[in-house]
């Protein structure tokens, strides 16, 4: 009998999203709790196009904690899972199946291991914030699966500490990360401002830009700015709080151009901390330039802010369009300056929302062939093109936050093995 009941295996698969700062997190204050020098402000991208899928599973049988990620097995030594998982057990909360003869009281949580599956649904190395969606879906799974009855803003103080825009992907719409003043972290967690339908026109463009070096990973460039720029302090005690409230203002409002013009002023600004940062970190490439003038030259031409840019700890550029008809336009400069390399096929260079794509009238590589430059183009220089230089273009927008995921299907543990399927 005791035989028959070590063999059941307990689980729960959530999905979540990730986020994308308008005003960024950049600096820490306290490195293990992962506490912010500043308020910070995203969007929720929606899940069907940038989200991790993370099942986990409990079981007498395991013998050690175990996470796979993309189906590769990956080590869960890192003290931040370690903080994650801990804060978690300390809240588990007493469980009991009795068909199955299941029975976890809160202090068994301590002595049971867990078997992790993480999936991205876009491309890990892409560098697009795959560790704020990842380390929500592992704590908001978790939170399920252990029975934690905390509130949501709760569950984000405990992503924050897997990884601090983490806590951001708990809620959709958009959403502020209160830094807080409590030494224990207890009031460093993400509220929503409004959820995903407050703003429904917004279009959001990811363009994926071609990089063969590996950047500055987020944490230790943050650190070296705290360390090093005299800037970041300018930035994090008076710049930050003025925008904050200005951005929330422009959110509740759905007023366009003051959003982004306070997105793309702190975009800018965050890169000229890393550039303040020494040694110099450089983030953005030249195609990151090149995409930042584009819009700003449509946005002179057209005297009122048309689009906004906005660049995280890479080249990606992700692009902020307030409607369809504005994201299409886009597209079509987006399409004539950067191309698709040879051997590129045009259903897996613009990804997500095709109907924006339909939309600017491209339903072949011909007619990307064919576009002509926009309108705001130099005269009389012609207008040079960049193939190959985005890797390819997401088309999505604002999204919800994160859901339990019931079916088996969408499990990615076998529940019969407890390992990935
Ligand atoms: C530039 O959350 O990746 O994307 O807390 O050290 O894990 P850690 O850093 P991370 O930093 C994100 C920085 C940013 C801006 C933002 O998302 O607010």
């Amino acid at each position: 009998m005791a035989g028959e009941s070590q063999k059941w295996i307990l689980m729960a698969t959530a999905r979540a999203p990730t986020n994308i700062a308008v005003i960024k997190y950049w600096g820490k204050r306290d490195e293990n709790l992962i506490l912010p020098i500043n308020d910070s402000i995203s969007i929720t991208l929606d899940p069907d196009h940038l989200s991790a899928t993370t099942t986990v599973a409990v079981s007498p049988s395991f013998e050690k904690d175990r996470m796979w990620l993309n189906g590769k097995e990956i080590p869960l030594s890192g003290g931040r899972y370690q903080n994650c998982l801990r804060e978690l057990r300390s809240r588990a909360g007493d469980f009991e199946d009795e068909k199955r003869g299941i029975q976890i009281k809160k202090e068994g949580w301590n002595k049971l291991h867990f078997h992790i599956a993480s999936y991205n649904n876009f491309p890990t190395a892409a560098g697009l914030a795959s560790s704020a969606a990842g380390f929500a879906c592992l704590v908001f799974s978790l939170a399920k699966l252990m029975n934690v009855k905390e509130e949501l803003g709760q569950l984000s103080a405990i992503a924050r500490q897997g990884s601090g825009s983490a806590c951001r992907s708990l809620y959709g719409g958009f959403v502020k990360w209160t830094m807080g003043n409590e030494m224990s972290g207890r009031d460093s967690k993400a509220v929503q401002l409004a959820n995903e339908t407050h703003w429904e026109d917004l279009i959001i463009i990811v363009a994926v830009v071609s990089s063969r070096q590996k950047e500055t990973s987020s944490t230790s460039g943050m650190r070296e700015s705290v360390e090093t720029s005299s800037l970041i302090q300018h930035r994090a005690k008076v710049v930050v709080p003025s925008r904050i409230l200005q951005m929330e203002e422009a959110i509740r409002n759905r007023n366009f151009s003051s959003f982004a013009r306070l997105t793309c002023a702190d975009s800018n600004q965050f890169h000229a901390v890393c550039l303040d940062t020494s040694p110099p970190i450089f983030y953005m490439n030249d195609t990151s330039h090149r995409i930042i003038n584009l819009v700003e030259r449509w946005n002179r031409h057209e005297e009122t802010l048309q689009v906004a840019y906005t660049f995280d700890a890479g080249p990606n550029a992700v692009l902020i369009a307030p409607n369809r008809k504005v994201a299409s336009s886009l597209l079509q400069r987006l399409l004539f300056y950067f191309p698709p390399g040879p051997d590129y096929e045009l259903n897996s260079y613009v990804l997500g929302d095709k109907t924006i794509l339909q939309e600017a009238g491209i339903e072949s590589l011909n007619h990307i062939e064919a576009l002509k430059p926009p309108p705001e183009a130099k005269d009389k220089v012609p207008s040079q093109r960049f193939a190959g230089d985005v890797s390819y273009f997401i088309c999505t927008r604002s999204g919800k936050g994160p859901e339990i995921l019931m079916e088996e299907e969408h499990a990615l543990i076998s529940s019969q093995t407890g390992l990935p399927k």
